[in-house]
């Protein structure tokens, strides 16, 4: 039976915490959803095909739910009561209201003024490492990228960047879901919260030609944005910006270094590289799914849930589902993408980020296919460690050689 109650299902089951899920091996997933759109797991029910995840991520009665937050005491309850500042907490009309605000700031322009940053930044990383001809790509051009690119965004001065990387660390070691994690993970919500801020007020006094300064100029109906918001989306962006790109692009690197036949076709042709940069984001989407609760009892696709259910949308398994992409488990770099990949989520939480996102991949994509065209894996391949699909994946670590000089 397909339809009904979910608890009258025969549903499969899939261990998300199992070794063939974490480490994004996808036979598994695919056996499940010949049988069903979802799975049991020990924490939800996993959402397996491209029309049940876009329809969950749009469903009105289903909220943002997190695995961090699942335990309580003062501290669990300081710390919950501070989420649900942020935009991905947010639901229905007080997150509708927010995101107006901060849409009308970061727009196309914002995108693009960043352009010449993207590649001037990402030039100095690849300068000594070009001379080289190897690097450890993970550590030494991937990871310093993405927070240089978002304190450019905010108007934060570059030269604290690592600051900035030390905080999303420390932040998403809330992952491991350990609570002796606790209370560094709260410390260091306060110290973001704090220098936000400070950038925030500084930039009442002194407005510069960056995102902080134009949402402190939005206004939307008589609606402003405070300082607490502005310094609220700061640490969103911060926090949601860096781990994903620098993990994104190097799973690109990955990607298109063991495929020498589809990197040679973008070093000739660069017109190849927006189809490229969508089907890395489809094949190895870093967040590979997220979490929503249940408001109300809920139907989707002829399956009733009640309310308080967990629902897990896998982008992971959507992008791979065959009925959207043919032979989905193929690399290819010139695959039609009439539908848009759901790596960035859909509907009303729709990633923010996702335009900035992009643009940081091809520019940085770009230099790398210029400046070390016939990149490979420094070794074997399949030594190249990854870390578990839970949280953010992409590779540990990336050795990669190529002829010096460019
Ligand atoms: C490859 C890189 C990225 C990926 C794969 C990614 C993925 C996602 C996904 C899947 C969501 C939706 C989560 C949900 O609905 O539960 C999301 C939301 C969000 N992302 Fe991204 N993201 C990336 C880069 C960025 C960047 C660069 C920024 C900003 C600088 C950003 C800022 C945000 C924000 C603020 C939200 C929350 C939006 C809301 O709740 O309205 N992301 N992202």
């Amino acid at each position: 039976m397909r339809t009904g109650d979910v608890d009258t299902l025969d549903l499969p089951e899939i261990d998300l915490f199992g070794d063939a899920f974490r480490t994004g091996r996808h036979d598994d997933v695919a056996a499940a959803r010949e049988r069903h759109w979802l799975a049991r797991t020990g924490i939800g029910y996993l959402v397996l095909t491209y029309e049940a995840v876009h329809a969950v991520l749009r469903h009105p009665d289903l909220k943002f739910a997190s695995m961090t937050l699942l335990g309580g005491g003062e501290l669990g309850a300081l710390m919950y009561e501070r989420s649900q500042r942020n935009l991905l907490h947010r639901h229905g009309e007080r997150h509708t209201q927010f995101r107006k605000l901060v849409n009308r700031a970061f727009t196309p322009r914002t995108v693009d003024r960043l352009r010449p940053d993207m590649r001037r930044l990402f030039a100095d990383l690849l300068d000594p490492v070009c001379r080289r001809g190897s690097c450890e790509f993970v550590r030494e051009v991937a990871f310093p990228y993405p927070p240089q690119m978002i304190c450019a965004l905010l108007g934060v001065d570059g030269s604290r960047w690592r600051e900035v990387s030390d905080w999303v660390e420390v932040l998403f070691s809330s992952f491991q879901l350990d609570p002796a994690n606790r209370p560094r993970i709260w410390e260091t919500q306060q110290q973001l919260d704090a220098a936000m801020l400070e950038v925030v007020q500084r930039k009442r006094v002194e407005p510069g030609d960056d995102l902080v300064s134009d949402l402190l100029a939005v206004e939307v109906d008589g609606d402003r944005l405070s300082d607490v918001d502005i310094a609220t989306l700061a640490d969103n962006l911060i926090t949601a910006g860096t781990d994903t790109t620098r993990n994104q692009l190097a799973s690109g690197v990955f990607d298109l270094a063991i495929r020498p036949d589809q990197r040679d076709a973008l070093v000739r042709d660069r017109s190849l590289l927006p189809g490229a940069v969508e089907e890395m984001l489809r094949y190895r989407p870093v967040v590979p799914g997220t979490m929503r609760e249940a408001l109300a009892e809920v139907e989707i696709l002829g399956v009733r849930f009640p309310r308080g259910t967990v629902l897990l949308p896998a982008f992971t398994a959507a992008n791979r589902d065959p009925a959207v992409y043919p032979d989905p488990e193929r690399f290819d770099i010139t695959r039609d993408h009439a539908q848009p990949v759901q790596t960035f989520g859909g509907g009303a939480h729709f990633c923010l980020g996702a335009a900035l996102a992009r643009a940081e991949l091809h520019e940085s994509l770009d230099l790398v296919l210029d400046r070390m065209p016939n990149f490979v894996i420094d070794g074997d391949p399949d030594a190249v460690p990854w870390k578990p699909m839970v949280g953010i994946g992409g590779p540990e670590a990336l050795p990669l050689r190529f002829d010096p000089g460019h």
